[in-house]
């Protein structure tokens, strides 16, 4: 770190912004967060999968990278939160089994295991008597699986709460107001305002408001990042003591479709996840909660017996390539980190070092430009 840093304000106060805030604060900055209720979005639906294995997609082999690098930081990142917060995050190293339901699942995945051999990813297939060996209360019906014991878990709740904790003891400023739109002067952006009209001044802005960072004014309409909100409903299930409980994270690919169990510390069990392209739609459908608790029961059918002890709606930030934005964003004083899509939860440490460091460097030389990420991939291709 260069100490440029400076006075510094963060747009939003999800786990990317609050964690970018954080290391800021650490890397010398006096930071300022702008969030009408931190924690309260993406962050606090999230399952907290950190899955770069099992989420690994055919052409996002770049993003792959990203999400390995961001990956190998957690345990590091983990233990230093909750050293510097006093809270537990509740990273979790039991790992993950991938199951198929029917032959066409497991042919699927089988299929995913050739690609993940291909990248060299840590995966081995397992027949469906070793899948149940390892988790006894999966449904007989499932045919195989992957074992991928390097896709780990953390809670974001908790990594949210602990995040907040670790802002206020590195005093940053928490200000729970709405940005209406940030200030542009000569070309560069200087500060925000406020839904109550109140400004707020500093030599960099990093916009980091998930989905809503495309709709904050006054940044010019080709430099917006183009995020989209991709909504997810979830469900959280409590599993009283007589219920068997997952070992580990479960994903299965159920005719075709794909749900997932994440196994909490004391008896929660998250369910989720939709994918669905419906702009700003908070409800909650009953056709959501149907086909999540139809799929989930399908290979693990004693969650039926479970309590119903939440469904709720979030929204990832999308992009056009799936690949989040981070880095400068076309203007001077302004930082873009958005657009983290499935992986919000995973990028948080690699996401706020990268910030840091480019905000440190005086938003110059210094830091590691990374162009499968750069904001302006896309307002280059605006013609701009
Ligand atoms: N990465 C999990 C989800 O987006 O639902």
């Amino acid at each position: 770190m260069t100490g440029k840093a400076g006075d510094v304000i963060v747009v939003g106060g999800g786990i990317i912004g609050l964690a970018s805030a954080w290391r800021l604060s650490l890397a010398g900055a006096r930071v300022t967060l702008f969030d009408p209720a931190p924690g309260s979005g993406a962050t606090r639906a999230a399952a907290g999968m950190l899955a770069p294995v099992t989420e690994a997609h055919y052409g996002e082999e770049e993003l792959l990278r990203l999400n390995l690098e961001s990956m190998a930081a957690w345990p590091a990142f983990a233990s230093e939160l909750e050293q510097q917060s006093g809270l537990e995050v509740g990273y979790d190293r039991s790992g993950t089994l991938a199951v198929g339901y029917d032959p066409s699942d497991k042919a699927a995945l089988d299929e995913l295991w050739r690609f993940q051999q291909k990248l060299g990813l840590e995966s081995s297939p397992l027949s469906a008597s070793a899948c149940r060996s390892l988790e006894p209360a999966l449904s007989p019906s499932i045919r195989g699986g992957l074992d991928v014991p390097t896709d780990h878990q953390v809670d974001p709740r908790q990594v949210g709460a602990a995040l907040l904790e670790a802002c206020q003891r590195a005093r940053v400023s928490i200000r729970h107001e709405r940005v209406e739109s940030l200030l542009v002067e000569r070309a560069r952006v200087t500060g925000l305002r406020t839904g109550e009209a109140r400004e707020e001044r500093a030599p960099t802005v990093v916009l980091a408001a998930g989905w809503r960072s495309g709709e904050i004014a006054g940044i010019p309409p080709g430099l917006r990042p183009p995020v989209r909100p991709v909504k997810g409903q979830v469900i959280r299930l409590r599993l009283d003591e007589r219920l068997p409980r997952p070992a580990r994270t479960i994903r299965a690919l159920v005719r075709g479709s794909f749900v997932y169990l994440v196994p909490r510390r004391g008896g929660e069990l998250v369910c989720g996840a939709t994918s669905e392209e419906m702009g700003a739609d908070s409800r909650v459908t009953a056709g959501a909660v149907y086909q999540l608790l139809r799929d989930a029961q399908s290979v693990y059918p004693s969650i039926l017996e479970a309590e119903l002890a939440e469904a709720i709606t979030g929204f990832r930030p999308g992009s056009p390539d799936n690949a989040p934005l981070v880095g400068p964003g076309g203007m001077a004083g302004l930082v873009i980190a958005t657009g983290h899509f499935r992986h919000g939860i995973l990028l948080a440490p690699v996401t706020a070092r990268i910030v840091a460091e480019l905000v440190s460097s005086g938003l110059g030389e210094g830091w590691e430009r990374r162009p499968a990420i750069d904001p302006r991939r896309f307002s280059r291709r605006a013609g701009r």
